[in-house]
């Protein structure tokens, strides 16, 4: 297996156990331009990253995580906007279509994967946290002085260091059942028994009596029902920021 297969085989997300050593700067720069490399739809490059270090920002969008340092991603028109004012033309963004929309929403996604991946590669431990958008909007559009029009944070990573063992275990489902040949096929059911059995095993601590198997908690517990507060906040801050998808 070659150094770039290995860091991808052995990424594990961080959890809120960030020890209490920042990332330094070089090495974030570092992390920066490479994750720059990754695909974007047009080169547009309808993002923006908000290097977040200090601690009462830190506090609003890791929602009190230990890590010292983390990037919010931006899907952002604002800066393509002014480039064509300043050459004399009238950008209309297209924040009003889901092509474009979904296009954005993987640019920012590529971005901040391959910032993971970058950061692996030098020892650096990262989890990528959607956790900005279960937050207060106004609080990460204040927090973070974004623009109110066109510019919508979708994610974050944070980055720093554990100082447990990162164990490197394989907690994905087999190929087989996600990867269809030419066509979609459904599962039968023994291989939904198969990927049952698989979660138990990437996750026994959630086995007991109540949940027989991981993916009951998950089913009961954790996948419980979506919060409706959550769902109009965005839906909010997307209008105001001129995202609309009607
Ligand atoms: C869009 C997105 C949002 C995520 N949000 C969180 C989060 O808020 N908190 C967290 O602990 N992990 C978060 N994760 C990390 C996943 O939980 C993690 O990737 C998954 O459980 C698999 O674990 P692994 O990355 O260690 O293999 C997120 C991952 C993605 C891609």
């Amino acid at each position: 297996m070659n150094e770039t297969l290995k860091t991808i085989n052995n990424l594990r997300s961080a959890r809120n156990d960030f020890i209490d050593k920042k990332v330094p700067a070089q090495i974030m720069n570092t992390i920066i331009e490479h994750s720059m490399k990754a695909a974007n739809a047009s080169n547009v490059q309808r993002y923006s990253m908000i290097l977040v270090d200090e601690p009462k920002i830190l506090e609003v969008i890791t929602n009190k995580n230990t890590a010292k340092i983390a990037i919010v991603y931006c899907l952002d028109y604002n800066r393509v906007i002014e480039t064509a004012k300043y050459m004399g033309y009238d950008y209309i963004p297209g924040t009003d279509n889901w092509y474009d929309i979904i296009s954005g929403i993987f640019d920012v996604s590529a971005l901040a994967q391959t910032a993971v991946i970058a950061a692996a590669s030098l020892g650096v431990d990262t989890v990528i946290t959607n956790s900005v958008l279960r937050q207060n909007q106004k609080e990460i559009v204040n927090q973070l002085k974004l623009p109110e029009k066109y510019c919508f944070a979708v994610m974050a990573v944070l980055f720093g260091y554990r100082d447990i063992p990162r164990i490197v275990q394989n907690n994905r489902l087999a190929a087989e059942y996600i990867v269809h040949h030419n066509q979609y096929r459904t599962l039968n059911s023994e291989e939904h028994n198969d990927i049952i059995a698989g979660y138990d095993q990437f996750y026994p601590q959630y086995i007991d009596d109540a949940h027989p198997h991981y993916l009951d908690f998950f089913f009961n517990d954790w996948c419980g029902p979506k919060d409706e507060r959550v769902n109009s906040a965005l839906k909010e801050r997307m209008k105001e920021a001129g995202f609309i998808i009607l």
